[in-house]
């Protein structure tokens, strides 16, 4: 088998720096998401699928207490830093491995010494999970090399604190979930509240196509923050009601509208979302299964509008992309994908219809925005995975 590019580079790199061979090269994927957007900090259902871009990790252990590691496309960017006391955050890439080992401590569990060289070919902040990626190579060769035998989703539960609480952005579960357990030419729906998960074959003959507006986030945290907080305050009002409800999860269409007028407006519209949204998901996954892909390209449109209307999530460059692949023969629907603000779009198309839908995205993109998308077919791949 023909060696990926990015595994040779990372193994290549890897010996001339530390002049040794690494013990192993670890590979987890980022992730773009067909449909479930904000709704993972609201107890609910996703339907992610990882995919074939993915951070690479060329790792050795060491007998010492200090990890060394180097980022390839940050300049050859090196951190050393301890394993038993991981200084404080600094804005850095490396806040993303001292996250994973910080992480670890809070667990009493003591990672071993590593040196390490990292590459990605992931986009960064292009909604695609670059740093779930990270966190979760990083994560997944101290498992291993530690011996801590972690189960897939706890360790991504550590990864997601990781970010939470050292890194400080304050994501839901699906990032690491999908990067951590993603299935070859499958999506994963994922209930968020249980971590349950199921595996839906994506159709033969169909593709995910990402246009990537190049437009990068940039109110994402903050933002993303503000939505949270109109999530919960949402829940706080309708439990006058619905004492027993926990989360947004918890409530029906029907509830919502019942209730729905003690709202104030705008987080009445940021509610409707995520209701509509959790049941969007569930009617995604039922009717893949049942190869309707029509219905679900309905879907996904209803989805777009509803991030662009009632969550306010998205911008016109991404509209302008939705708008235009729905225009395409052969393509079923589109919507963004990702937290918003930026980033990508995913249009699900007969793999014949790609290079119009492709040409038409880059015409009318191009006019309107005078910027160039990328545009790229993109392949369900497996989660992290040690390469050798
Ligand atoms: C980001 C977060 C995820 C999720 C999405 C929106 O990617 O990291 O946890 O909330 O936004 O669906």
């Amino acid at each position: 088998m023909v060696e990926h590019v990015l595994h040779t580079k990372v193994r290549r790199a890897f010996e001339a720096r530390f002049q040794r061979d690494p013990d192993l090269i670890v590979r987890a994927p980022g992730r773009v998401n067909l449909i479930g957007e904000h709704t993972d900090y609201n107890d609910g259902f996703v339907l992610p699928v990882a995919v074939d871009r993915a951070a690479w990790l060329a790792v050795a252990k060491t007998d010492d207490a200090w990890a060394k590691v180097r980022a390839l496309d940050m300049q050859n960017d090196e951190e050393t830093f301890s394993v038993d006391r991981v200084p404080a955050s600094n804005g850095g890439w490396a806040d993303y491995p001292k996250g994973v080992v910080w992480a670890m401590l809070e667990r009493d569990l003591s990672p071993v010494g590593i040196l390490a060289v990292l590459t990605s070919d992931v986009p960064v902040g292009a909604g695609m999970s670059s740093s779930a990626a990270v966190e979760v190579v990083f994560g997944f060769a101290w498992d291993q090399l530690s011996d801590f035998d972690l189960k897939l989703p706890e360790l991504a539960l550590l990864c997601q604190r990781a970010e939470n609480e050292y890194v400080g952005v304050n994501c839901g579960i699906m990032d690491q979930m999908i990067s951590a357990c993603g299935r070859a030419g499958h999506a994963m729906l994922l209930d968020t509240r249980s971590l349950q998960r199921a595996y839906f074959s994506m159709p033969d003959g169909i593709a995910i196509v990402v246009a990537d507006s190049n437009v990068r986030r940039s109110l994402s945290g903050s933002e993303y923050n503000v939505r949270r907080a109109q999530c919960e305050n949402a829940v706080s009002i309708l439990k006058a009601h619905l004492p027993e409800i926990k989360a947004l999860r918890d409530v029906t269409p029907e509830q919502l509208k019942r209730f729905g007028e003690e709202l104030p407006d705008v987080v009445y519209r940021r509610a409707r979302h995520v209701v509509t949204e959790n049941a969007r998901v569930l009617a995604v996954s039922r009717d893949l299964y049942e190869g309707d892909l029509v219905h679900v390209g309905k879907l996904l449109v209803e989805g777009h509008i509803s991030l662009r209307d009632d969550y306010e999530v998205s911008i016109p460059e991404l509209d302008t992309l939705v708008e235009a692949a729905i225009e395409v023969d052969g393509c079923y629907g589109a919507r963004l994908t990702g937290a918003g603000f930026g980033g990508c779009i995913i249009a699900l198309a007969d793999e014949d219809a790609v290079p119009d839908l492709a040409a038409h995205l880059n015409e009318v993109y191009t006019a309107r925005h005078s910027r160039q998308p990328a545009v790229y077919i993109t392949r369900p791949g497996d989660g992290v995975t040690v390469v050798g």
